[in-house]
């Protein structure tokens, strides 16, 4: 019977998060780990193998918008598989929900473009999670580094290079959903982080490292003014600064997760050494990767 297999990226905030919930810009750029998922038509009833994933509602409720979007109904075998561990806020959740539609939409031949893909995307992730920007669904469709305004009310991509980002993950998984939801919007604070966007995503276009990293900082700062960093990613962004990297912030929703630190090549690697003096572990992952595509089986 046929089989399709799609896959998709996963994500890092690299300036704007929360900010982004509240109608703000953001820059997220996608990573080389990708999450897959293969779909089979089969006589049985459908069924969902996802070995590496505690929640299959990403999946459940790509297939229900789906199938009631397009009336389609056959019975299906989904299988998804990740490159990476979900408590590292890489965006599974949403890579897996963007593969399962693409997935379903070549199964089905049913022509999508992005940004109809995105709506799909994003309706899962308001009814899963109830709380979001949409910036990790445009990440898994789009692919490379984007300027994004909150629901996809703008979605541009960036014409950058791979930057020279070092990753490092706090050994403490945060709670998204929770940390959007108790955050005391504060819009003086969002206002500044507005100001950083802008000016990084110029500075990201003409290749302007040193000025976007201090521009990395400064966000983180406003941050910290927001309660969503932690003494451990205080730290470790800390210690990449003292080694040489041009800048650092937490990336993501804050509370654990990852840090992000950018910097000079000559730099890289007494940068990993201090996050990991302050107890960091180095995620080794490119970014600017490719979007949601076929895989050959
Ligand atoms: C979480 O990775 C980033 C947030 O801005 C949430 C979102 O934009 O969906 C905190």
């Amino acid at each position: 019977m046929k089989k399709i297999k799609t896959s998709a990226p996963g994500k890092l905030m690299l300036f704007g998060e929360h900010a982004v919930v509240y109608d703000y810009p953001c820059i997220v750029t996608s990573i080389s780990p990708r999450v897959y998922v293969e779909i089979e038509g089969i006589k049985e009833r459908s069924r969902i193998e996802a070995p590496q994933v505690k929640n299959t509602q990403f999946v459940e409720r790509s297939i229900d918008i789906f199938n009631k979007k397009y009336h389609l109904s056959d019975n299906l075998l989904i299988r998804t598989y990740s490159d990476f561990s979900s408590q590292y806020g890489f965006g599974s959740s949403s890579a897996i929900t963007v593969a399962t539609i693409y997935a379903l939409s070549k199964y089905y031949k049913v022509e999508l473009t992005n940004k109809e893909i995105f709506e799909l995307g994003f309706k899962v992730v308001k009814q899963v999670q109830g709380v979001g920007s949409g910036f990790d669904i445009a990440a898994a469709i789009y692919g490379g580094t984007l300027y994004f305004v909150t629901g996809g009310k703008v979605i541009e991509p960036l014409s950058i290079d791979k930057l020279p980002l070092i990753i490092g993950y706090s050994g403490i998984k945060a709670d998204t959903s929770n940390l959007i939801k108790n955050l005391k919007a504060d819009f003086n604070i969002f206002d500044n982080i507005k100001k950083i966007v802008e000016s990084a995503k110029l500075n990201l276009v003409k290749g302007e490292l040193e000025k976007t990293g201090e521009l990395m900082s400064q966000n983180h700062m406003y941050l910290q003014q927001l309660g969503v960093s932690t003494k451990k990613l205080d730290n470790m962004c800390l210690a990449a600064i003292s080694s040489g990297a041009y800048g650092a912030k937490l990336s993501g929703a804050g509370g654990g997760d990852c840090m992000i630190a950018l910097a000079p090549l000559d730099k890289m690697k007494s940068v990993e050494s201090a996050i990991i003096n302050m107890g960091g572990e180095i995620i080794d992952v490119n970014n600017n990767s490719q979007g949601v595509k076929l895989e050959n089986i």
